[in-house]
């Protein structure tokens, strides 16, 4: 079997390898031979990328779990057109099935009015959050009921779906298929005896039922050859070893159709309009109608990543391919997985009243706040505990103290009276140690250089919150170079001294530039009140513009001498205790109100 989009994303990452290598390694600029090589790749091939969130159920307002799929997504999307990657970014609303066709009803509505009335929350709370998204789907629109239908008429003339009797589990909240082994006893609240899926805990029916079965049971064996030969297919490590596990056991055939007497708000079966097509393949292919299927899709779906919580790992990781290999489509390059959040230690929950509205924390905490703070705390690899006074400290001790400190000091009219990037004084700080500078300065200086690279490679494998503490620690430690050489203690009359104030400043702002710079993807806004507030321009923001202290290689420095941009105020603001107060359960609230 061949994979061949996986071709294309390796000679797309030796370019940019090569790329990358004209920075990381200052003494070693690329030849001219490189140069002409690298370039000419670049010219020839175009360099793609694709993102994707899940598309989120319409049932329910947005929670904080749901901002943090399409903050990942976003800080990917980001980070590729830094690195000058044409990027399509997609996000969106999963609206057919029976969960949302016994929401509409509870709620009384029609069921398209109450899937838009939802689907424009989501809409309003991405556009708070400057997710910049590239598209926005919806399941109900006329090109995704297209393309689902071309999907289903392939796999069923390949022979892949076949009518069928299901008898079996089924969960509605996930719209879950259950073997008798995914499924256990439980009490509910009116202490009845029901059963529940053991992976969600939700609870199940049994069904009988007429409907199409796709013959997932056929692609076992390719699904383990595609994961065995591509270690990075799902990351992070410890997901892509579940489903190793699972694929370890049966795989059934997959019911891939609802009796239309039971399930009407949904895309009928094509030629059978007395079944409806089950939501899960329904909204799988999202991603390729985005893509432009079925016409024009190959551009994207050769490269095409999607992020996922691990609640929906199985979807992705083994329907999706299936059906994909079915249909004789690549496979996704990278299924991205991310655990959850709680909130103060419990499962978020409408009954329990602890669902974080990350709209409303959005506007507390500001939308680069509350980014920040999902990346820097999320770790995919297991679940986090959300609490505001957790992000009010985050916050307070890296945006505040730390960088806009930092940024502080180093624009202060005090230390900086002519308000321009001063230059650079290579007697002051030689490359062989002999000036001012101490083995402190060199070692913070050889971080500062390999950052870019660190910060790659944790991008590039969701550890965004290792990214994030590895800029941390450069900048405390660039802080430290400043409180060390204490350059307001300096006398600016004495022009040595002038010349050695002038190069702290200059290296604490490529410091700087090198922060703001990396942290576009993550802060947006206050990435760019940084790199403004340093006069950096806009066309100077990119990855391939990460050429940290030029001067000090001997480099021409653009920078140098340059006007600051104008001073509009703290990075950050201080986060205070009227902030911390807003997490209480609704319950307690309530009970509290009583008393
Ligand atoms: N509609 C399906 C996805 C279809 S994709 C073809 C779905 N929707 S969802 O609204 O229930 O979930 C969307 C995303 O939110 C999932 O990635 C899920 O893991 C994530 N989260 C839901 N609750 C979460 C937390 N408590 N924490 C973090 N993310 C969680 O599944």
């Amino acid at each position: 079997m061949r994979f061949p989009s996986l071709f294309v994303t390796r000679s797309c990452e030796a370019v940019h390898r090569l790329r990358q290598s004209s920075f990381l390694s200052p003494g070693s600029a690329l030849s001219r031979h490189q140069r002409v090589s690298v370039s000419s790749l670049l010219c020839t091939e175009e360099r793609s990328y694709y993102i994707t969130t899940p598309i989120f159920y319409v049932n329910a307002s947005p929670h904080l779990g749901h901002l943090y799929s399409a903050v990942i997504a976003d800080c990917l999307h980001r980070y590729k057109l830094l690195q000058g990657f044409n990027s399509k970014f997609a996000t969106g609303t999963d609206e057919h099935g029976l969960k949302i066709q016994q929401a509409a009803e509870a709620a009384g509505k029609d069921p398209l009015a109450f899937c838009t009335d939802v689907s424009e929350r989501f809409k309003h709370l991405f556009s708070s959050c400057d997710i910049s998204h590239t598209d926005y789907i919806r399941t109900t629109e006329p090109r995704h009921r297209r393309a689902v239908e071309h999907f289903w008429s392939v796999l069923w003339d390949k022979g892949l779906i076949y009518k069928g009797h299901y008898e079996g589990w089924y969960s509605t909240q996930d719209e879950s298929f259950l073997t008798p082994s995914q499924v256990g006893d439980a009490v509910d609240s009116s202490g009845k005896e029901i059963k529940v899926s053991l992976e969600s805990g939700h609870k199940v029916e049994w069904m009988t039922e007429e409907n199409y079965m796709f013959r997932l049971s056929a692609f076992q064996s390719q699904l383990l050859d595609w994961l065995r030969g591509n270690p990075r297919a799902v990351q992070p490590e410890c997901f892509h070893q579940f489903v190793l596990q699972w694929l370890q056991h049966d795989l059934p055939d997959l019911s891939v159709s609802r009796q239309r007497s039971r399930l009407q708000w949904g895309i009928p079966v094509p030629g059978d309009p007395e079944q409806t097509i089950y939501v899960w393949l329904d909204a799988l292919v999202n991603y390729l109608t985005v893509a432009g299927y079925p016409e024009k899709h190959n551009q994207w779906w050769n490269v095409v990543h999607h992020v996922v919580g691990k609640d929906i790992l199985r979807f992705h990781a083994i329907y999706w391919p299936a059906f994909l290999l079915g249909a004789g489509l690549p496979l996704p390059q990278t299924i991205y997985v991310h655990s959850h959040w709680t909130a103060e230690g419990k499962k978020m929950s409408k009954s329990l009243g602890n669902v974080v509205d990350p709209l409303q924390r959005s506007q507390m905490f500001t939308t680069d706040g509350i980014r920040y703070f999902l990346l820097r705390q999320g770790v995919p690899d297991s679940d986090c505990d959300y609490t505001d006074r957790k992000v009010v400290k985050v916050l307070n001790a890296e945006l505040v103290d730390s960088l806009g400190g930092l940024l502080n000091r180093c624009t202060a009219p005090g230390l900086n009276p002519a308000q321009v990037y001063p230059s650079f004084c290579p007697q002051s700080f030689p490359r062989e140690q002999g000036g001012r500078a101490v083995v402190e300065d060199y070692c913070m200086l050889a971080a500062v250089k390999d950052l870019p690279a660190v910060v790659e490679q944790h991008y590039e494998s969701l550890h965004v919150y290792k990214a994030l503490e590895a800029i941390a620690t450069c900048v405390r430690q660039t802080n430290r170079f400043v409180q060390r050489h204490a350059p307001w203690k300096l006398d600016k009359r004495d022009i040595k001294d002038q010349r050695w104030l002038d190069t702290i400043i200059h290296v604490s702002f490529e410091c700087l530039r090198i922060y703001g710079t990396l942290l576009q993807p993550i802060v947006p806004e206050l990435s760019n009140k940084l790199l403004s507030r340093l006069g950096v321009q806009p066309g100077e923001r990119s990855w391939a513009a990460l050429n940290f202290l030029p001067s000090y290689r001997g480099m021409e420095c653009p920078f140098e001498g340059r006007a600051l941009g104008p001073d509009s105020g703290v990075l950050f603001s201080r986060l205070g205790s009227q902030n911390v107060d807003q997490q209480k359960p609704k319950k307690a609230k309530k009970a509290a109100k009583k008393k």
